[in-house]
């Protein structure tokens, strides 16, 4: 399949709190964002890379632009959106006409090959939508307002069934003309339905297409914290020897 990526790298990093944009945070050696970026070539599944930047910025551009050298993947940049769907919608407007598409976060800058593997091949299999997960490992609860609020704020609404329930990372792929028919459906959302939206998955469930699910990797965390970040680092360095 002619397969495209997309990075959304457009995200403030506010939780991070280093007062730049989440992605420009060094782990290692590089920003984030290179991390990210050089994991994707390596996986070889791209004719055409779209990252997405925050709007003005120049570093993470010339970043791009230094990984372009001796590659034969076109890379492109796109200025980030107010929210991550608006994000991806900026990049899927400059797409040329691939078959399928991968929507990797810059802040999953860990993920290995062998998952952008296992999320094309099931593309290549048939499916519209595919994406990695994880099982979870703590128990979770719905949360509601509480009928006490001198006790707590909240109080439980229910417990779904552990089993059940995975954890979402990305790369998500996806059938091109399928992803961009759902960020469509969603122009029409109030601001509450947009902000809503975590992921590319949601929109494409709530048209009625099945998504798959592939085994993901513990090395796909999410870098959101400074935590995160510690962890990241540690696990770049590998067991103590
Ligand atoms: O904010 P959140 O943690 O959901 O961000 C997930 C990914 O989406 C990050 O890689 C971030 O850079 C990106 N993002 C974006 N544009 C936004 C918000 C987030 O590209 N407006």
């Amino acid at each position: 399949l002619r397969t495209a990526v997309i990075i959304v790298a457009a995200g403030s990093g506010e939780r991070l709190g280093q007062g730049i944009p989440k992605a420009a945070a060094t782990l290692g050696s590089e920003p984030m964002l290179g991390h990210a970026l050089r994991g994707v070539l390596a996986a070889q599944i791209a004719a055409q890379i779209c990252v997405v930047l925050p709007r003005g910025d120049t570093e993470l551009r010339a970043l791009v632009a230094s990984l372009q050298e001796g590659n034969d993947v076109q890379l492109m940049t796109v200025d980030g959106g107010s929210t991550r769907a608006d994000s991806v919608r900026n990049a899927l407007e400059v797409l040329s006409e691939t078959d399928a598409v991968l929507v990797h976060d810059a802040a999953r800058a860990l993920a290995p090959t062998e998952v952008f593997h296992r999320v094309l091949n099931a593309l290549e299999s048939g499916a519209k939508a595919v994406i990695p997960v994880i099982p979870v490992v703590d128990t979770i609860k719905v949360a509601s307002s509480s009928e006490r609020p001198d006790i707590a704020p909240e109080q439980v609404r229910s417990t779904p069934i552990r089993e059940s329930l995975r954890a979402v990372q990305t790369p998500q792929g996806f059938e091109l003309a399928t992803l961009r028919k759902a960020h469509d459906a969603s122009a029409m959302f109030t601001d509450a339905q947009a902000a809503a939206i975590t992921d590319d998955a949601m929109l494409v469930e709530s048209q009625g297409i099945p998504v798959y699910l592939v085994r993901g990797s513990e090395l796909s965390l999410k870098i959101t914290t400074p935590n995160d970040l510690l962890f990241a680092e540690a696990l770049l360095e590998g067991p103590a020897a």
